[in-house]
Parts: structure tokens; C-alpha cells; sequence
């Protein structure tokens, strides 16, 4: 299986896809392949004649101060794991071929980039939609898998496409979690041992709001301030945002009706988690 660390040999490769009327599917990460990684890429395999899978660390969605050069990697692995899931390809670009010196042009994707992790990490969104448009260019994939375990950046990424009428069919595919409910991440080896054991909160806490609302409650402010007051339970847990919004516009709710994330981003340490629910009511 190639791997494909320019763009030129990116696009070379994707025209002979094309030109054999093969279907492309993509599927972007930043490497450090786990099972929440690789049910995209089986999803992407079932889907499409040929899977490119992209390995990037995208330095301009992390802000200063975050893990940009702590984010762990492991190419080599990745390749393999990718190459056994029926990827076709790895793309693995280096930072200087992405954003070349003289890199001036960013997409911002307002209004659905504006709450949960966009009031804490500022210009984390523009980043992911600029390294999204320039995968979804450089490829010509038909669609894309994002999981839903990255909820508000699915919700950017649709808004993206549609908005700049990008013909690249988005799916969003389920959170994979661990044994115990934690949300598998490729940050979730930042934890200690402690940590880890006390992180699972977060799901069960998600589930237990789920279920109250399953069972009639509708006020937002209830939901927000029980998932509130069970995180904080935890002495390890330290809360960036809690928050309902609607699943698709992002904008914060009072009420919960129709399609509704909740959403929240904890910090353990030096792990920041975040986690979601999403329900139709
Ligand atoms: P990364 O964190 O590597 O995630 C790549 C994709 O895997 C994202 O669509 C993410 O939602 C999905 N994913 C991660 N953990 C998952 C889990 N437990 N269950 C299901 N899906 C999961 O998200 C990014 O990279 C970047 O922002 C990127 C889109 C690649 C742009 O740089």
C-alpha cells in the first residue's frame, strides 16, 4: 500500500483512482490510529472502491500553549493498521508542503464555530476546516467519514461543505468507546493511571442525563447543572464547558427539543477529554 507524502504524488495517485471510475472515500486524521480511527476507515472500505486515509498533525488548529509537539505519533503503525482495514492509501504530508512559507489563506466557518470547544480553543476550527478543504481539493473524494465522538466539528464540517458547495458527501459515523465507556483518543495516553480510572465519570455521567431526558426532561439548565454537580464530584475532573446546543447550528438551547448535542470538555490533568451525547426529540 502507498504512502503518499507529497502532493503532487497525492494528486497523480487520485487521478489514476479516478481514471479507473474507481469511488474515493477519505478519511482525515492526525495519526495514532485507535478503533474509534479504524470503524471510519472500515466504514469508508464498505463504502467506496479505494479508501485514502490522511495522517496530519495539523499545527494550525492547535493554539499556543496546546500538544501540538506532544501529540504522540507512530507512522508505521498507522500504515499497517490502515493498510489492514482496506485503506488504499496513506497520505502523509510534511507541515511545510500543507502551509508552504507565505501560507495566507484560512477558512472560517461561522456561527456553528463559535461555542463548546470554540470559546476555548479560538482558532481550533478555522484550522480543521482549512486543512479539510485542502484534503477534500486535494483528493476528489466522493465522501468523507468524521466521527461523532467530534461533534461540533462535524457539525463545521457539514456547514463547510454545503456553504462552499464542496461535491464531497459527509458521514458521520458512531463513538467507539472503551470497555469502561471512555471515549476512545488518541490524548487519552496523556492520562495516569488515576486519571484513567476516574474518566469513565464522564459517560456514565452522559448517560444518566440521557436517560432523564428519555424520561421527560426538557430544561436544559436541569441537565447541565446534574451533569455539573456529578463531574465535579471528582476531584481529578476539572470542567471546561458543559453545554446543550442544537446538533447542527450549534447555537445554545434552553429548551431541549428537536435535534439536541449535549456536549461537554473536561480536563484530567493534562488530557483534555470531551464527550457528547445527541438525541432527537
Ligand atoms: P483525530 O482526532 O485524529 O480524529 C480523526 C477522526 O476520527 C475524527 O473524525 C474523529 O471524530 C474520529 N474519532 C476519534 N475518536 C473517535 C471515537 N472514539 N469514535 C469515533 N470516531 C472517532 O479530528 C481530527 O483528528 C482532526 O481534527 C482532523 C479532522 C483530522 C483535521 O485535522
Amino acid at each position: 500500500m502507498p504512502v503518499v507524502h507529497s502532493l503532487d504524488d497525492l494528486r497523480s495517485l487520485m487521478a489514476d483512482w479516478r481514471k479507473s471510475r474507481c469511488s474515493i472515500g477519505l478519511v482525515p486524521t492526525m495519526g495514532y490510529l485507535h478503533e474509534g480511527h479504524v470503524s471510519l476507515i472500515d466504514r469508508a472500505a464498505a463504502d467506496n472502491d479505494r479508501v485514502v486515509v490522511s495522517v496530519f498533525v495539523n499545527p494550525t488548529q492547535f493554539g499556543a500553549g496546546e500538544d501540538l509537539e506532544a501529540y504522540p505519533k507512530d507512522l508505521p503503525r498507522d500504515v499497517a493498521l490502515a493498510a489492514r482495514h482496506g485503506a488504499a492509501a496513506v497520505f502523509a504530508p510534511a507541515p511545510e508542503d500543507m502551509y508552504p512559507a507565505g501560507y495566507s489563506t484560512y477558512v472560517n466557518v461561522e456561527g456553528v464555530s463559535a461555542e463548546l470547544c470554540g470559546r476555548s480553543r479560538p482558532i481550533h476550527f478555522r484550522g480543521v476546516a482549512t486543512v479539510c478543504t485542502k484534503l477534500f481539493l486535494l483528493t476528489g473524494a466522493d465522501r468523507a467519514y468524521f466521527g461523532e465522538k467530534d461533534a461540533q466539528q462535524l457539525a463545521v464540517i457539514r456547514r463547510l461543505v454545503a456553504d462552499l458547495a464542496i461535491p464531497v458527501q459527509i458521514v458521520g459515523c458512531p463513538i467507539v468507546r472503551e470497555a469502561d465507556g471512555l471515549a476512545k483518543s488518541s490524548r487519552n495516553v496523556y492520562l495516569t493511571a488515576e486519571e484513567r480510572a476516574a474518566a469513565p465519570i464522564l459517560h456514565r455521567a452522559l448517560e444518566e442525563a440521557r436517560e432523564k431526558i428519555q424520561a421527560g426532561e426538557r430544561d436544559a439548565r436541569t441537565i447541565i447543572a446534574f451533569l455539573e454537580d456529578r463531574i465535579s464530584a471528582e476531584p481529578l475532573a476539572e470542567i471546561d464547558y458543559i453545554q446543550a446546543v442544537h446538533r447542527d447550528t450549534i447555537v445554545p438551547i434552553d429548551r431541549l427539543e428537536g435535534p439536541i448535542l449535549v456536549a461537554l470538555a473536561v480536563r484530567f490533568g493534562k488530557a483534555r477529554l470531551i464527550d457528547n451525547f445527541s438525541l432527537d426529540l
